[in-house]
Parts: structure tokens; C-alpha cells; sequence
């Protein structure tokens, strides 16, 4: 080693020895008689101090030192004189005199302070993305990572669970997105496509009896970028045989409920995880992920106001629609400016329009008002539980319009208001999804989460005839706002998994040349069972409190999916092209 000694590493008690350091100048005072150095590697920093009476050579070597130069010293360790310890620092009480310097490697300007809180440009962050991982900011969240998986392999593998790799060069996994392609060499016009989860492996797995699966997996998805959306990225995949779905969600629950205290102590939980129905969480969060951190949950008023004159709530209720409605707290004075950009959201839903209600101290204000009777915003604001001050915002429309205008709006008061605890991680879970979604694009039914989830048994009888109202047994984990993990107990059996496939609008030929491997594996002994995927960049980015996912990712790719630092994707030379077989058509 050239080093003896971290930069984090030294304490009072090691005063008097001599120690060998190595690392980066992370700033340097030059104090003319002593030149002073502030020493980093990802462990901390330590003063290290030039001094012309120690060795005069040495501190001339020493003023040739500029920011991010790469460095070694052998020095005496000694306290640093009294009232000039530095109790920011965790080596603050000491400092290292240099007998010893050897430059080890010059370093042009760093294009971007390392040094200061700062924030720099991100398009620069990404290109020079190994200056940008020396910030404390990125090596605390790269150690935040690194002992998240660490406690999740622990954790899991003291349970008895197996960590199995499955390939990176597979065929096309369903998760909802378009797939990656690789093509083949050997086989001219063929094709891998990358795994847009382990899906189908860990399913065969189960078949295989590997009871008690888990892989830190690697997922490949070509679909739009987000914040919280990466092309590729980590999944901690479990599956397990012989459960139900209790099993699986204690499992996990269990995970998180030590995972979070044991890494990052400061942030709060609500346990046991409240659990409640996709219809719960549409009904009363307007989302399939609500944030739990606050309350201003939708209370429905389509009873007070079937009889309602207003013949914009009366229309929606007689089309078979609902009226809804959230109370805000202290925002009775809003503007018609204010009032209009709400209404704006809503209708960014899909919401036919928002009518408001001002509990203002002169009684109940707004558009709508001269529509309602006495009675019917007294039984409003009595439902609501309302209370003086408050904005009602009301919606009118398909049950899930109504609810998902509402919840957006929610979230935009948690903001606007700051109502949700940043350091509270308000864990949920969500089930009984319903089996299909109707995808309006291509008229047709899609598997709301993938099309291996198993559908309720008590409906299972009207799968082909009303497809609609199919729950299955899928669930998620959310928290504050997010999806954080999903999963589903499986079909383990030839007939069902083949119905769905029809559902979804696969032909026999089709079924058989993608899945004819699920179908066959179903027929040698599958053992019933289910799994979970919670999304590692996601749970890290949230316990790191980041707003975006790519600051817990070392390499990660922009919002247009390229690589900054390596500009991928790039071209390839004509001869790989041929190949391949390919041509490329512009
Ligand atoms: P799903 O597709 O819901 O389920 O993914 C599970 C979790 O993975 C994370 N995730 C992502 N993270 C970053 N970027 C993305 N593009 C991205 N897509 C998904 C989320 C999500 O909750 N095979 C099933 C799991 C199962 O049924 O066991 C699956 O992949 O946190
Ligand atoms: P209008 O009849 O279109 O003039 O609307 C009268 C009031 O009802 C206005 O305050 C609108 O913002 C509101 N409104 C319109 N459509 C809806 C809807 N779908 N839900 C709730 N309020 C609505």
C-alpha cells in the first residue's frame, strides 16, 4: 500500500506516529512560511501542513501543488495547536507535518469545484462523471447504495434464499415497455432482446425448485425517461414457492422495517405498512401510488348530490359518474387566478372542469355556488368535515377522472403547502389490482401489471366475458407518492396462463413461439408461488431524499438516453454492421 492510513482515519491518539497518506488536493492555503493542504479520498480529508523548517525541499515541492493533484506524504501526526481544531472535521484535532512529498500525478483545473456545495451543470456533471463522483454528495450516495444491497443480500440470504443470476441475452420479457434488441452474429435475422426483468427466469426457477430466490437484477426497458425512470436499471428480484400473498408482503415489509432504520436512522416509518385496495387507493388518494405522509384525502359527495339542480353534478352522477371533492386547508382566499390554474390541472386530467368552494368568514363563496341549495353545501361541508378557511375543490366525472383530477391536485397542495414530513417514508401497500387495463391506442386489453399474474380465483369464471372487472392477485409497495415494488402471485398452470394470453390477444402461434417455454415448464410440476421487485435506484433515491434517480446511479444516461461521457449510442464500423447483417435505413 502507499498509504498507511485513510484520510478519514486520524484521531489524538495517533499523535506522534508517522503516517503515510495518499489522495487529492482538496484545497491548499498558502500561508507563504507553511503551505496548509486539505488531503481527500472517500474516506474524509486531513490537514496536511508544509513547514520550511521540517524540510525546506519538501515545502518547495509543496508550492507547486494545485487543486486535484494526486498525492503521497509521509509525516508526523501532532495535534493541531490549541483553539485551531477543526470540529467539522473528523480528523479536525490532528494534523499530519510532511518530512515527506511525491507527486504522483499533475491534474488540469477540475472542470467544476469538487470543493464547494455548489451545484454544477448536470450535462457537464455526466461528461466528466468521474470528477463529478469525487463531491461527498455522490460518494454518500454511491455508500448509501452499496450498503442497501449489502443489508437486502444479508437479509435475505439469512432466510435461506439463493442469489442466481440469469441472462443478460435472453428473449423478450413483457414488463409493459419496448425492448432492447441485440442481434445475433451467428444466426443472420435473429434477434436476443434484453430482459426488461427477470420475470420469466425467476418463474422458472420456481419450476425448477429453487424455492427462495433472489437476484441485485439488471433490467433493460426502451420507454420514455422520467425522474425516477431509468433505461437500465436495479431490481432486487424475489420469488418464493409454496405462499400466499401475505407471505411475500410480510417478507418484504419485514426488509424495509430493518433496511431503513439500519441505513439511514434518521427517516421515519409508519408500521405495520397500511394496506389497502387499488379501488381504496383510487377512491380516496385519486392514485394507484397515494402519498401517506398527509391527510386532505377525497371524501365522495355523490349522495348528498344525486338530487343536486347543478346540472353539472346531476349529469355525471346520472351517466353513472361520481362527484368528489378535497378540502384545502387555509386557502379560502385564493384568486380567480389561483382558482383558474386549479381548474387548468384538473382538466390536464381529463376532468371536464373544477368547481370551488370558499369557506370564507362571510359564509360560502364561489362560481358554484348560486347552483347549490342550503342544504346540499351544508351536507357538503358536514361530509368534508370542512372547516372555516378551506378551499373545497369539487370534481364531477367517471369515477376514476374525478378521483385522479383530485389526486393530482393533492399532490400540488403537498407541495405548494408543504404537507408531507421529508423525513417520514410513509410505506403502503397496495392489492387487488384489477388483471387487465383497456389500451385505447390499439383497442385492446393489456396486462395491467404482466400477463404471468395470476387472476382472482372467484373470478376466473368471467375472465373471457368481462375482463374488466378481473381483479388479480398483484400489489405494490408505495411510498410517499412512489412505486417502489411489485409483484404477484403466478400462474403456475398451462390452461390459465394460456387464457390470458388469449385475452390479451395473442394468437395460438404467437403464444407458442414467445412463451411456449412458460407453457411446457407448467406442465412438469409447477409449484404455485409469487415474488415482489422493489426498484433499488428508486427506494436509494428516496431514502437519500434526491429528486432524481440519477444521482444515485454512478453511470446513469440522460433524459434522451444518451451517455455524456462516452456519447453511446454511437455508430459502429460498416464491417460490424455486415456482421451483423444489418443495414441501416435513414
Ligand atoms: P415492475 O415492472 O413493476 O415489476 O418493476 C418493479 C419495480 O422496478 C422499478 N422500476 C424502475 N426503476 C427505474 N427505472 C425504470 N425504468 C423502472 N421500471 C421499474 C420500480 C418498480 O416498482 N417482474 C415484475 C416484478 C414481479 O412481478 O415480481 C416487475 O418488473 O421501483
Ligand atoms: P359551466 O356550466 O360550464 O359554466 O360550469 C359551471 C361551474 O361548474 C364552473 O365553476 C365550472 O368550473 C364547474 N365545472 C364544470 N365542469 C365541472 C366538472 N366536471 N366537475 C366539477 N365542476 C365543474
Amino acid at each position: 500500500m502507499l498509504k498507511t492510513h485513510t484520510c478519514g482515519e486520524l484521531r489524538a491518539a495517533s499523535s506522534g506516529e508517522v503516517v503515510h497518506l495518499a489522495g487529492w488536493v482538496h484545497r491548499r492555503r498558502d500561508h507563504g512560511n507553511l503551505i496548509f493542504v486539505d488531503l481527500r479520498d472517500r474516506w474524509g480529508l486531513t490537514q496536511v501542513v508544509f513547514d520550511p523548517n521540517i524540510n525546506a525541499a519538501v515545502h518547495e515541492l509543496a508550492g507547486k501543488l494545485r487543486i486535484e493533484y494526486v498525492i503521497r506524504v509521509v509525516g508526523l501526526v501532532r495535534m493541531r495547536p490549541p483553539g485551531l481544531a477543526n470540529p467539522k472535521l473528523a480528523t479536525g484535532e490532528v494534523e499530519v507535518a510532511v518530512q515527506e512529498l511525491e507527486i504522483l500525478n499533475e491534474a488540469k483545473p477540475p472542470v467544476f469545484a469538487i470543493n464547494e456545495e455548489i451545484v454544477p451543470d448536470e450535462s457537464l456533471r455526466l461528461r466528466y462523471r468521474y470528477l463529478d463522483l469525487r463531491r461527498e454528495r455522490m460518494q454518500r450516495n454511491l455508500t448509501l447504495r452499496h450498503d442497501t444491497v449489502l443489508f437486502m443480500r444479508q437479509y435475505l440470504s439469512q432466510r435461506g434464499f439463493l442469489e442466481i443470476e440469469t441472462p443478460i441475452l435472453f428473449k423478450s420479457t413483457p414488463e409493459g415497455a419496448r425492448d432492447y434488441i441485440v442481434p445475433s452474429r451467428v444466426h443472420p435475422g435473429k434477434f436476443y432482446a434484453l430482459p426488461q426483468s427477470p420475470q420469466q427466469l425467476k418463474q422458472l426457477l420456481m419450476v425448477a425448485g429453487y424455492d427462495r430466490y433472489f437476484q441485485i437484477a439488471r433490467c433493460f426497458r426502451d420507454e420514455d425517461q422520467r425522474g425516477d425512470r431509468q433505461l437500465e436499471f436495479t431490481q432486487l428480484d424475489v420469488e418464493m414457492a409454496f405462499i400466499t400473498r401475505d407471505d411475500i408482503l410480510d417478507l418484504i415489509e419485514g426488509l424495509f422495517t430493518e433496511l431503513i432504520p439500519a441505513v439511514v436512522p434518521h427517516k421515519k416509518m409508519l408500521t405495520p405498512f397500511p394496506r389497502m385496495s387499488y379501488a381504496e387507493a383510487i377512491a380516496r388518494y385519486g392514485s394507484d401510488k397515494p402519498d401517506l405522509r398527509f391527510g386532505m384525502l377525497i371524501t365522495d359527495l355523490t349522495p348528498q348530490l344525486a338530487a343536486s339542480e347543478f346540472k353539472v353534478f346531476r349529469q355525471a352522477i346520472e351517466s353513472g359518474g361520481v362527484v368528489r371533492a378535497i378540502a384545502v386547508p387555509g386557502c379560502a382566499g385564493y384568486t380567480r387566478r389561483e382558482l383558474d390554474q386549479l381548474a387548468e390541472m384538473a382538466r390536464a386530467q381529463g376532468a371536464g372542469g373544477l368547481a370551488t368552494l370558499a369557506l370564507s368568514p362571510e359564509g360560502i363563496k364561489g362560481p358554484a355556488v348560486k347552483f347549490l341549495s342550503e342544504s346540499e353545501l351544508e351536507a357538503i361541508v358536514r361530509a368534508m368535515g370542512a372547516n372555516q378557511g378551506d378551499l373545497v375543490c369539487i370534481a364531477a366525472d367517471s369515477e376514476l377522472t374525478a378521483s385522479k383530477a383530485l389526486g393530482a391536485l393533492r399532490l400540488y397542495f403537498r407541495d405548494a403547502l408543504n404537507l408531507a414530513d421529508p423525513d417520514l417514508m410513509a410505506f403502503a401497500y397496495v392489492v387487488d389490482f384489477p388483471m387487465f387495463e383497456w389500451n385505447a391506442e390499439e383497442k385492446r386489453w393489456d396486462a395491467a401489471h404482466h400477463p404471468f399474474t395470476m387472476p382472482r380465483q372467484a373470478d376466473l369464471e368471467h375472465l373471457e366475458s368481462d375482463p374488466a372487472n378481473v381483479l388479480s392477485d398483484a400489489y405494490d409497495l408505495v411510498c410517499n407518492g412512489y412505486e417502489l415494488a411489485s409483484g404477484s402471485i403466478r400462474i403456475h398452470r398451462s390452461d390459465i396462463q394460456q387464457r390470458i394470453f388469449s385475452v390479451l390477444g395473442y394468437s395460438e402461434a404467437e403464444t407458442r413461439e414467445r412463451f411456449g417455454h412458460m407453457l411446457d415448464a407448467f406442465e412438469y410440476g409447477a409449484p404455485p408461488h409469487g415474488g415482489m421487485a422493489p426498484g433499488v435506484d428508486r427506494l436509494v433515491m428516496l431514502m437519500a431524499d434526491e429528486p432524481n434517480i440519477r444521482e444515485v446511479i454512478a453511470f446513469p444516461k440522460t433524459q434522451s438516453a444518451v451517455d455524456l461521457m462516452t456519447n453511446a449510442p454511437s455508430e459502429v464500423s460498416p464491417r460490424q454492421l455486415k456482421e451483423l447483417h444489418l443495414t441501416i435505413n435513414d
